[in-house]
């Protein structure tokens, strides 16, 4: 049987003629002029502190940009490059990032809920539990390591220094920490903790459930591509094409399957 299209929410709505988000008016937003407060009332159901505001506009920066190496930097310049409309190359972003690539958040707030709930009687001892465990099965943490940065994320530390400057309970951030330190001790070299684990423990801290996670780091990381599609439309550069020496092909014996 079908599904009829009837959809009950309390995110967004009209009443007394009004439109509202989250029972609040949109108009009283719109004047207020706060997107990301508003996104925070319009994911959590409530308005952020000044804290919480704070810490989660400085995540959404730290996510929004890294240049053009990463694949969400070079994919939806190169989709743009072939006349597809910038939507169509915003699109691309969602499409260049995975687990391996912003796209961790929402396994490595998974992990660390998961240690809490698991390690009741002795964090310690459940975090070095999951690390051997991950270990043992060839998974990666996710939340840990990075191609470049090698010694320290320095977006993670910015931000956690940002944090403990707040009131807020900051247990989360310790325990990403302690991962870190036990991830090293466990693989002999250091595993940074990388921007995606950083995110998860600050929206953790800020109460957000782990499946906001990599829409999140997502969301802000389409914004910073306007730009670089902008230029790239911009430059008349159009198709982009690796270089030769940037191909090997290596074509395949067959040889033996021909005899
Ligand atoms: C980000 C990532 C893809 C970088 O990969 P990379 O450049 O190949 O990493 P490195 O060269 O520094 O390290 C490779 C080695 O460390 C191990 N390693 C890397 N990250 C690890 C992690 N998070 N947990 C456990 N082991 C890890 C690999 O298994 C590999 O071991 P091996 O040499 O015995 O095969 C990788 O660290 C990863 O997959 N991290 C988890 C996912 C994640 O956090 N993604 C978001 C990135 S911002």
């Amino acid at each position: 049987m079908p599904k009829d299209l009837t959809f009950s929410t309390q995110v967004s709505g009209e009443r007394n003629s009004q439109f509202e988000l989250r029972s609040v008016p949109l108009l009283q937003l719109i004047d207020e002029a706060d997107f990301v407060g508003t996104l925070f009332l319009s994911i959590t159901g409530r308005k952020p502190t000044d804290d919480e505001k704070k810490l989660f506009n400085a995540l959404l920066v730290a996510s929004m940009d890294h240049g053009i190496n990463p694949a969400s930097g070079f994919v939806p310049r190169v989709v743009a490059a072939s006349g597809n409309d910038p939507l169509k190359a915003m699109a691309s972003v969602f499409l260049a990032l995975g687990p391996y690539h912003g796209g961790a958040v929402a396994a490595a707030m998974q992990l660390f809920l998961q240690i809490v709930e698991e390690g009741r009687d002795d964090l310690e001892a459940q975090a070095i539990s999951f690390i051997k465990e991950y270990r043992s099965q060839e998974r990666r943490l996710p939340g840990f390591g990075h191609p470049v940065y090698k010694d320290v994320d320095p977006r993670t530390n910015t931000l956690f220094a940002l944090a403990r400057q707040s009131q807020l309970d900051l247990h989360f951030l310790d325990l990403a920490l302690l991962v870190e330190t036990h991830l090293e001790n466990e693989a002999g070299r250091k595993l940074v903790l990388n921007i995606d684990g950083a995110l998860a423990a600050v929206l953790l801290t800020l109460g957000f459930q782990p499946d906001t996670g990599n829409a999140l780091f997502a969301l802000a990381r389409a914004a910073g591509s306007i730009a670089h599609i902008m230029e790239e439309v911009e430059s008349g550069d159009w198709v982009r094409r690796l270089p030769e020496e940037a191909v090997k092909y290596q074509p395949q014996d067959q040889s033996e399957e021909l005899e």
